[in-house]
């Protein structure tokens, strides 16, 4: 009965209710694992995608965001960046734009034992395809990726706080993460 609830079917979906569909908390565990297995070597790649998920939880759990959709943007924080090697393996660069057409083939690649239906593994690819670009964000899924995404870079990259008071006046939307962001500055 607990596999059931958990959702342990045929290639670990369930065959009723959306909700249920995936073993939620495993699966991102195993992308995690893959995730840190293709950036060996670079712990501060690695840390950075761990605390963007770790804020995109959080965000997402205190948002109340659909259990489904939370696994799927869960997954999402943890390869958000994937596609930096590539971008600077080809073209000697880290630019957005690169990162944005470099990931999601990789993700596809990292993603193709993980059991996820279409539709999500499409919504993972758009995210971690546009996640430069902040006017294509088109729904809170995404809206949360981006604030956690900044709550991590503005601290890496040292952003004085008139920077940090700009970047929330134009790009935080959810209520949680504004309350994070003041909190961790004390705005
Ligand atoms: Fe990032």
């Amino acid at each position: 009965m607990l596999d059931i609830i958990r959702g342990a079917g045929k290639n670990g979906i369930a065959p009723y209710g959306r909700e249920w569909k995936y073993m939620p908390d495993v699966t991102v565990a195993k992308v995690m694992q893959k995730m840190v297995d293709y950036l060996k070597g670079d712990p501060k790649r690695i840390q950075h995608a761990i605390k963007v998920h770790s804020f995109v939880r959080n965000i997402a759990l205190l948002s109340n965001l659909k259990r489904d959709k939370l696994t799927v943007l869960e997954i999402t924080a943890l390869l958000h960046d994937i596609g930096i090697p590539e971008s600077e393996r080809k073209y000697n660069s880290t630019a957005g734009h690169y990162q944005e057409m470099e990931g999601p083939p990789v993700a596809r690649k990292l993603l193709k034992d993980i059991p996820l239906e279409q539709d999500d593994l499409d919504r993972i690819c758009y995210m971690i395809g546009h996640h430069h670009s902040y006017h294509l964000i088109d729904g809170v899924d995404f809206q949360i990726l981006i604030e956690a995404d900044f709550l991590v870079n503005l601290h890496e990259h040292a952003i004085d706080e008139e920077g940090i008071i700009k970047i929330r006046e134009k790009y935080f939307n959810t209520k949680v993460g504004k309350e994070l962001l003041d909190s961790m500055y004390d705005l």
